[in-house]
């Protein structure tokens, strides 16, 4: 399937809506329920089997990510705030929580992931600083944008992103 075109198209969570998904310690999705297929707009069938980035927004930072994994591979669960793309090209805002899971023997077998509706306030402090991050990005690497996110939470006297993030939703 060739990735859509991005609209200005919102889909907005409504407050009591859970989408949920779990992949397998490559990122390949193993399951997703109702409310993930109707907001991305795909079938089970289109969405088992793949790789998460099959929602992946152009216009979400790869530091994002690169710190989600960080995290995950390490044992951590971490917040997030993701913008994601349907099938017919529009978009919608998560607030992710993202969670190793464990077999007996307390190694990692795969990863979990709930999404609530953000905060929109805390919305309108993420926009600005993934614009400037993409920015950073395409100039001068992930890098370059990794390290610019952690002065800004230097900055705003934050310790990790996860708390900055878990503080803005409120
Ligand atoms: C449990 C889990 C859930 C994920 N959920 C999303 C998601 O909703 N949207 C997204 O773009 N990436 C999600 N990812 C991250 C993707 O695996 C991938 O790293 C990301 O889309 C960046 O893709 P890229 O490396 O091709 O740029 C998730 C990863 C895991 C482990």
């Amino acid at each position: 399937m060739s990735k859509p075109i991005p609209t200005n198209q919102e889909r907005v969570m409504n407050v009591d809506d859970f989408i949920v998904s779990k992949t397998d310690l490559k990122g390949h999705i193993t399951y997703c329920n109702e409310i993930f297929m109707e907001m991305a707009a795909m079938t089970e069938e289109e969405l088992l089997g793949k790789p998460h980035n099959i929602v992946r927004h152009p216009e979400m930072p790869k530091a994002v990510f690169k710190l989600l994994w960080n995290y995950v591979q390490n044992g951590r669960e971490i917040f997030a705030y993701v913008k994601n793309l349907s099938a017919d090209g529009s978009f919608y805002w998560v607030y992710a929580n993202v969670t190793p899971s464990y077999d007996h023997n307390h190694n990692i077998i795969g990863y979990y992931s709930i999404r609530i509706k953000p905060n929109p306030a805390a919305l309108e402090i993420i926009k600005p600083l993934y614009a400037k991050m993409l920015e950073i990005e395409k100039s001068e690497g992930v890098d370059a944008s990794v390290n610019y996110l952690a002065n800004v939470l230097k900055e705003k006297g934050v310790s990790s992103y996860d708390e900055f993030i878990i503080n803005i939703q409120g």
